[in-house]
């Protein structure tokens, strides 16, 4: 009975912490605004277009991460993890890279397509589409209907709807991907917040590798020996670690619990 108190009481000032934290989003201090389920995770590629004079790129994470893992993309194709990183022309996507290795016309639509009628058509807007009104074949509400929800980010709980099979995520391209063998995934494991009144964070193996397979964590993000990787909660805030997922494309850094989500007593 008492100890039911205590862990309510406990568990009232945690949501406080957790609330004070939530309005002060994204980091101990910067506030930021918090962007539209549409918009979460999406990413505008101008390393040339607006000199080229074509509109800059938006490539939308919800509608390709609901039909590839991260590991594909990011592994395979070689994707960077950061805006802008790739440094992707379109000679590269013409020559099968990059965008162009599924916008061929076979995988997705390509830059241009031969209608019936023998006339071109052109896409270049549906990618090049930045600051225009472009009529668009995917819409995010429409999409997402139906999902299980999440209280942030896209506002979809990505892993659930994955679970019930209700996307399929294709983790192999025909002349792109290499067959390998599925490594054995580790157990879960509890990573210390070092702080009393913070929770300790539970880390699936399991939930992770079903997206980014083992390579986009190791080695470069993380040692394989538990405890060998040293960071702090501003290091995720600031992209790095944890952060370089969680806070731009998965669910955002100011859901606390999510992470911390180890029961206190
Ligand atoms: C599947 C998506 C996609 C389609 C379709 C597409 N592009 Fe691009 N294109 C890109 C990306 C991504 C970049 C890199 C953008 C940047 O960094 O500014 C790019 C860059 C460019 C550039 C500037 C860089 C360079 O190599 O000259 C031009 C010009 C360009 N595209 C023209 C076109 C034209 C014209 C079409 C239609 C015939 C088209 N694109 C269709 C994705 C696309
Ligand atoms: C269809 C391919 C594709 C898939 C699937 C994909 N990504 Fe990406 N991702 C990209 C591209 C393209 C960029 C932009 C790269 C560039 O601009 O050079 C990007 C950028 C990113 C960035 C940097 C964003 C920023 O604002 O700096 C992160 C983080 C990221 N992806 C994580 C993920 C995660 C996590 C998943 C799986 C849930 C995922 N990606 C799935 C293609 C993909
Ligand atoms: C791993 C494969 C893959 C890669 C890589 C990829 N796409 Fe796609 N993309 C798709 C598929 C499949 C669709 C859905 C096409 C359809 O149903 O017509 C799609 C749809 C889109 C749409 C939606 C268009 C609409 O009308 O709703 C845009 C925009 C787009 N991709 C841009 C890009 C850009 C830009 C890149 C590179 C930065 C890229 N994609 C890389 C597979 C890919
Ligand atoms: C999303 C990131 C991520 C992915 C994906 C991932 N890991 Fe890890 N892995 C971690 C983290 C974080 C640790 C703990 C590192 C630390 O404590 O310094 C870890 C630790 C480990 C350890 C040490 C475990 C122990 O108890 O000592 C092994 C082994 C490992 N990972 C193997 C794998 C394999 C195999 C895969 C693919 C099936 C994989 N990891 C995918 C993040 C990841
Ligand atoms: C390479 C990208 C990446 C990195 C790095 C990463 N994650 Fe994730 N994580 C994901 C993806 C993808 C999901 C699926 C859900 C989503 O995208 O929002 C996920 C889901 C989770 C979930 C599941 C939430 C639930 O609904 O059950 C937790 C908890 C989590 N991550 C914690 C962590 C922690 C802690 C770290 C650092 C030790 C970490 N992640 C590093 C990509 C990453
Ligand atoms: C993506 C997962 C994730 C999310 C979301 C997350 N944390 Fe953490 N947090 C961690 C991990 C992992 C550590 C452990 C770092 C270490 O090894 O010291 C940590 C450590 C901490 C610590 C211990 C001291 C420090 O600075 O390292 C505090 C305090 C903390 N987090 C507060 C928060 C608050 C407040 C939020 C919400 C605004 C939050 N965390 C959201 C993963 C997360």
């Amino acid at each position: 009975m008492r100890g039911l108190k205590v862990s309510a009481v406990a568990g009232l000032v945690l949501f406080l912490v957790l609330l004070y934290a939530l309005v002060n989003a994204e980091t101990f201090g910067v506030k930021k605004r918090m962007p539209r389920p549409d918009e979460y995770g999406n990413v505008v590629i101008d390393n040339y277009s607006t000199k080229k004079h074509i509109a800059p790129v938006v490539f939308n994470h919800w509608l390709h991460r609901a039909k590839y893992t991260c590991r594909l993309c990011h592994v395979d194709i070689g994707f960077a993890m950061k805006a802008g990183g790739t440094g992707i022309t379109e000679l590269d996507n013409k020559s099968g890279l990059y965008c162009g290795a599924c916008h061929n016309g076979k995988e997705a639509f390509g830059a241009e397509e031969r209608h019936i009628t023998g006339k071109t058509i052109k896409n270049c807007d549906r990618c090049h589409s930045y600051g225009k009104k472009v009529k668009f074949k995917y819409n995010f509400y429409k999409f997402t209907k139906g999902f299980p929800r999440a209280r942030f980010g896209n506002r979809v709980d990505w892993l659930k709807a994955e679970e019930m099979g209700l996307i399929k995520l294709k983790d192999y391209l025909e002349e792109v991907s290499i067959k390998r063998r599925a490594l054995k995934i580790p157990k879960d494991m509890e990573l210390k917040a070092k702080e009393i009144d913070m929770p300790d964070i539970i880390f699936s193996h399991r939930k992770h590798a079903v997206w980014n397979g083992c390579e986009l964590c190791h080695p470069d993000i993380f040692g394989v020996k538990k405890g060998s990787t040293k960071f702090s909660m501003q290091d995720i805030f600031n992209g790095k670690y944890c952060g370089a997922c969680h806070g731009k494309v998965s669910f955002p850094t100011y859901d606390c619990q999510l992470c911390h989500s180890k029961e206190v007593y």
